[in-house]
């Protein structure tokens, strides 16, 4: 059995307090979790706010002074615990996260895996977190489970081609109640929503060299398969297929992959485990989890978050047609992003891969992009990739994200990015595939000469 560490009194604070604000993160994990905390309290008719935020700064947290009853942070705060108790001493707070705490003591009630022996990047999301103390306070409240799984894929948790530990308990919670299916089958996005030409050549994760992008060579692809385009007069998506259909889609693909120079390591993660949503509609995003978390990171990243937890909270009417048309434009702006990085170049230091896209990409998506550099091909896997912007007050945002191979051999970006951001008077933490900092632009090349140290004393130890 899991020692939940902080579970108990997490739950007691819920139960205990009348008037709530939720601050959640503003990505698809924060968003998420917003929302299963927003349901608990709702079952259990207490007054709510939930705002969403990038980060917590102090003039930030000097707002939340100002708001009403007691604060639960998710997803967020867990790096900003001093900023907390100085700033807002006479709050009552319980922070529900998942990233590494910058301390293990502190005034309030901190519920967060790493105090208990597990870890944020595999082990268990912001919204799990936010589930298991949905579940202590009532079980009913178990058909939460499968907005905890969106949130876990939408963290990228399923990056081994599963998901893991804590939350494979979720899972198994979610298939109890018939809430979430999980299968094997292949891990490009759109299987639910995407008519199959596009579902090929919108595909930039893994990127298909010769399909990504090319429609008329995707069609042709397909035909080759005897596979048909559509059927009673509607494209045939990815779903649609018949066993035997999709046995051969997914062969075809790999064999295509591999004799087009698609690296192993991506082409090993094009099958795996995925998670379907049985309860929503077919054939929508909101059926499979993958896509889910995309359109919730679509709301976040383009400064809607709050249209994203009214979707995971039920509205499938207003909230979810504003933010299918969201995603209409995240993924044109994740695909201009990556031409412009192929265009431009990478700079490659000893130990880095460096992204400049100052004032080229918006700070939001940086670090979504940076990520998906190594499936499109544009890095190799031996650096993690350093991504930078400038966010709309002038401030450097730093995102950078790795792979687990050079996890593996001892990479902590979460780590680096502390490190080399306070070495400049800056901020920084994370995970220790994924991870961001803060700095002042005119510090960038003192910073990215420390972290480049910083990955080398890590990796050559
Ligand atoms: O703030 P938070 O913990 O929710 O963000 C985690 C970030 O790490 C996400 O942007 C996610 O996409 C990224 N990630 C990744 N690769 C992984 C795991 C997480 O890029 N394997
Ligand atoms: O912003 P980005 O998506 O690159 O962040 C990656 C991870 O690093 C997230 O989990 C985020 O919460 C964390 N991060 C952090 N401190 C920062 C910036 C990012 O802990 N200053
Ligand atoms: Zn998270």
């Amino acid at each position: 059995m899991v020692d939940f560490k902080g579970l108990e009194e997490a739950a007691s604070f819920v139960k205990a307090g009348n008037r709530f604000t939720v601050i959640g993160h503003y990505d698809a994990d924060g968003i998420t979790a917003s929302a299963i905390a927003g349901q608990m309290l709702k079952r259990m008719k207490k007054r709510f706010d939930i705002v969403t935020t990038k980060q917590l700064d102090e003039e930030r947290l000097k707002r939340l002074k100002k708001l009403e009853g007691d604060l639960i942070f998710v997803d967020i705060g867990s790096g900003t615990i001093s900023d907390l108790e100085e700033l807002l001493p006479d709050k009552n707070i319980c922070v529900i996260d998942h990233h590494k705490p910058e301390k293990r003591q502190s005034n309030f009630i901190v519920f967060n895996p790493h105090l208990f022996g597990y870890d944020g990047s595999n082990d268990v999301s912001g919204a799990g977190m936010t589930y298991f103390v949905a579940r202590e306070v009532d079980e009913r409240n178990k058909d939460l489970s499968k907005i905890a799984i969106v949130g876990a894929v939408g963290d990228m948790q399923d990056s081994k081609g599963r998901l893991l530990s804590l939350n494979r308990e979720i899972l198994a919670d979610g298939e109890s109640v018939s809430e979430i299916e999980s299968k094997i089958d292949i891990r490009l996005f759109g299987r639910q929503s995407r008519p199959l030409v596009k579902f090929l050549s919108y595909s930039s994760d893994p990127f298909l060299p010769g399909l990504t992008a090319d429609d008329e060579a995707c069609k042709r692809f397909i035909k080759s398969l005897g596979i048909p385009l559509y059927r009673d007069n509607k494209w045939l998506h990815y779903v649609d297929l018949s066993d035997d259909e999709k046995r051969r889609f997914i062969s075809a693909l790999y064999v295509y992959g591999r004799k087009n120079g698609v690296p192993d390591a991506v082409l090993k993660t094009l099958v795996g485990e995925v998670y379907e949503l049985v309860k929503e509609k077919e054939r929508t995003e909101l059926r499979d989890a993958k896509e889910f978390a995309t359109l919730l990171n679509a709301c976040g990243r383009h400064d809607k978050a709050m249209l994203g937890v009214e979707i995971c909270m039920g509205d499938r009417g207003e909230a979810y047609r504003k933010a299918s048309n969201l995603l209409q434009r995240h993924r044109k702006m994740l695909r201009d992003g990556i031409e412009w990085v192929q265009k431009h170049g990478v700079k490659e230091m000893k130990y880095i891969y460096v992204i400049d896209a100052s004032y080229v990409i918006k700070d939001t998506l940086i670090g979504v992009i940076s990520g998906m550099l190594y499936g499109a091909s544009v890095v190799r896997r031996d650096k993690p990739v350093i991504g930078i912007s400038v966010d709309n007050e002038g401030v450097m945002k730093i995102s950078s994200r790795a792979n687990w191979e050079l996890v593996r051999k001892g990479l902590d970006l979460g780590k680096v990015m502390r490190e080399a951001a306070e070495s400049v008077g800056g901020t920084g933490g994370g995970h220790n595939i994924a991870a961001g900092a803060s700095i002042r632009p005119e510090k960038k090349e003192q910073f990215l000469k420390k972290a480049n140290e910083l990955v080398r004393e890590q990796l050559f130890r």
